[in-house]
């Protein structure tokens, strides 16, 4: 297979984990015999200081082009205490979702049986835990109408979807639930909000052309405490931009930590892979980031964009014998983990791809 794929490693601890990506995608090429053309652009502070331009025309060009993106890490804190920045990293993740049209975000949540003692939760309740997120990506708070008052002290962000909006992903949720558990979870706030009315209207009538899969309506509120309570009730969840942003961070303590988990954002194009930690500016450049969620996102590329499952199952089967064998980044150790099994991140790139 000859495919180009675009690197684009973002901000903070986003060139770190993804220059491992990088090597685990090489490693694949030369073991399946592949060809993987490499290319990379700027997106979020490092554009901004390089262009001015969180998303430059030319990264937005490279990527309407590619066949596929892996995406490290987006934000700088000098914009975290600076509500009054208009220009700011984040847009730039934001923009190349709408522009490449990524409505669909795909955030599956294992837990590694290894790293049962890496979570804050009790593991009786994680173990067996594995849930698929479906979060829409390109609508709700996130793009709509943005307001402040003349006098700046009322403001406002529009909640809004359109019909369309919440059958498209609906659907993508429906088909993956019917080849897993048949077991769907879809969580809004219909009790209060009319988009969330509208949300629950149009998942019942598309939940009519499913009838092998069991549809289940949550609340957010309810569904946060459930998800800490029993995960193992879940199986797909299909949920809103703003709300699947919120979860899926809880959620990540049911895969023992945010570094171990891997995004896939799909559309009617390009699919665009990514972790779903941030910059974590507090260890960039330290070598201590754990690069396993860039490595798996690169799994769910090889699966989903290039339909490679064999290659797939390969990458996820070296990290968990890695996982096995007790290395550990800073973030999964535990009291257990011993001196010599502590990694820095280019150590666990290392292993994984020696045993690939
Ligand atoms: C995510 C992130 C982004 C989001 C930020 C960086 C804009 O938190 O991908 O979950 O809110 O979507
Ligand atoms: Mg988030």
């Amino acid at each position: 297979m000859n495919k180009n794929i675009l690197i684009i490693p973002g901000d903070g601890i986003g060139q770190e984990v993804t220059t491992w990506g990088k090597k685990v995608l090489e490693a694949i090429a030369q073991k399946y015999n592949h060809t993987f053309h490499f290319d990379t652009a700027l997106m979020g502070h490092v554009a901004i200081e390089a262009t001015g331009n969180p998303l430059p025309d030319e990264t937005l060009a490279k990527a309407k082009t590619t066949d596929a993106i892996l995406f490290g890490a987006i934000g700088h804190i000098k914009y975290d205490n600076d509500p009054s920045a208009k220009v700011r990293p984040e847009q730039g993740l934001l923009k190349i979702r709408k522009e490449l049209g990524l409505y669909a975000n795909l955030r599956p949540i294992k837990l590694f049986d290894e790293l049962l003692g890496a979570s804050s939760i009790k593991p009786e309740i994680l173990q067996g835990a594995d849930i698929l997120f479906f979060r829409e990506l390109t609508g709700d708070v996130y793009f709509g109408e943005k307001k402040r008052s003349e006098d700046r002290l009322t403001a406002s962000d529009l909640m809004v979807y359109s019909a369309y909006e919440i059958e498209r992903i609906a659907h993508k949720a429906y088909k993956a639930a019917q080849t897993r558990s048949k077991k769907l979870c879809s969580v809004d706030k219909a009790n209060v909000l009319e988009s969330s009315r509208l949300w629950r209207e149009t998942v019942q009538k598309i939940a009519l052309q499913y009838p092998d899969v069991a549809t289940e309506h949550m609340f957010i509120d309810n569904a946060a405490m459930q998800l800490i309570k029993d995960p193992k009730k879940f199986d797909v969840v299909l949920t809103a931009n703003l709300f699947g942003d919120i979860l899926t961070d809880e959620a990540s303590q049911i895969a023992g930590s945010m570094g171990m988990l891997a995004s896939a954002s799909i559309g009617d194009s390009v699919g665009f892979y990514e972790p779903i930690h941030g910059s974590a500016h507090d260890i960039a450049g330290k070598g201590i980031a754990n690069p396993l969620a860039s490595i798996l996102s690169v799994a769910l590329m090889l699966d989903i964009s290039f339909g490679l499952q064999n290659e797939a199952k390969n990458i996820i089967s070296a990290v968990e014998k890695t996982l096995k064998q007790g290395y550990r980044t800073a973030d999964i150790a535990d009291k257990t983990t011993t001196e010599n099994m502590r990694c820095s991140t280019q150590k666990m790139g290392e292993i994984v791809i020696q045993n690939l």
